[in-house]
């Protein structure tokens, strides 16, 4: 049986930058930040077009977007805990607020202005989409812990 074996990283979200994208009404992002594309891995020109949801994490409950759009599709303010999955596989948490661009008294698009959270508030959310998932997907996060040595040496037979 072939084995391969792929570590995910965190990346840590700058304190004292704003992690910022736009959206269009369907959720494709029409505008990002030089902290976004940097947090995200990607640059600005592979995100423009975009479904938002290209940094989407698996662990991330589906009832949590579903909340986020009818909040806004209302017309109020979302905010939320969000894991992102960055384009090599890794991950950055935040704190993120959704709302509606007014241009003229009239909607035009959604934006989401992001901030970095703590290390015991990504466990504690990590523990409570995990909770969230498993009874509203059935899907269960699986953790492997592997010694250093044995992975290097699984590596090392890889190559
Ligand atoms: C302005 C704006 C920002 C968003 N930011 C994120 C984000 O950072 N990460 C994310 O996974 N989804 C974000 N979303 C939600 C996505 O559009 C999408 O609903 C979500 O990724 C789930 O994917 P799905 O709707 O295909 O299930 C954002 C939506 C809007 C309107």
């Amino acid at each position: 049986m072939e084995t391969s074996f792929d570590t995910f990283y965190e990346t840590e979200v700058p304190e004292d930058e704003l992690i910022v994208s736009r959206a269009d009404f369907s959720g494709k992002i029409t505008y990002v930040n030089e902290t976004f594309a940097d947090i995200s891995g990607y640059e600005p020109n592979e995100l423009i077009g975009q479904p938002h949801n290209v940094i989407r994490h698996l662990d991330m409950p589906k009832s949590v977007f579903a909340g986020l759009w009818e909040t806004i599709k209302n017309g109020d303010v979302w905010h939320g805990y969000v894991k992102n999955c960055r384009k090599d596989g890794g991950y950055y948490w935040v704190y993120a607020r959704v709302s509606t661009v007014m241009k003229d008294g009239k909607p035009v698009e959604y934006k989401s202005v992001r901030e970095p959270i703590s290390r015991k508030k990504a466990t504690e959310m990590q523990d409570l989409y995990d909770k969230l998932r498993s009874e509203e997907e059935g899907t269960t996060r699986v953790v492997l812990y592997i010694a250093n040595d044995k992975l290097e040496a699984a590596k090392a037979l890889e190559e």
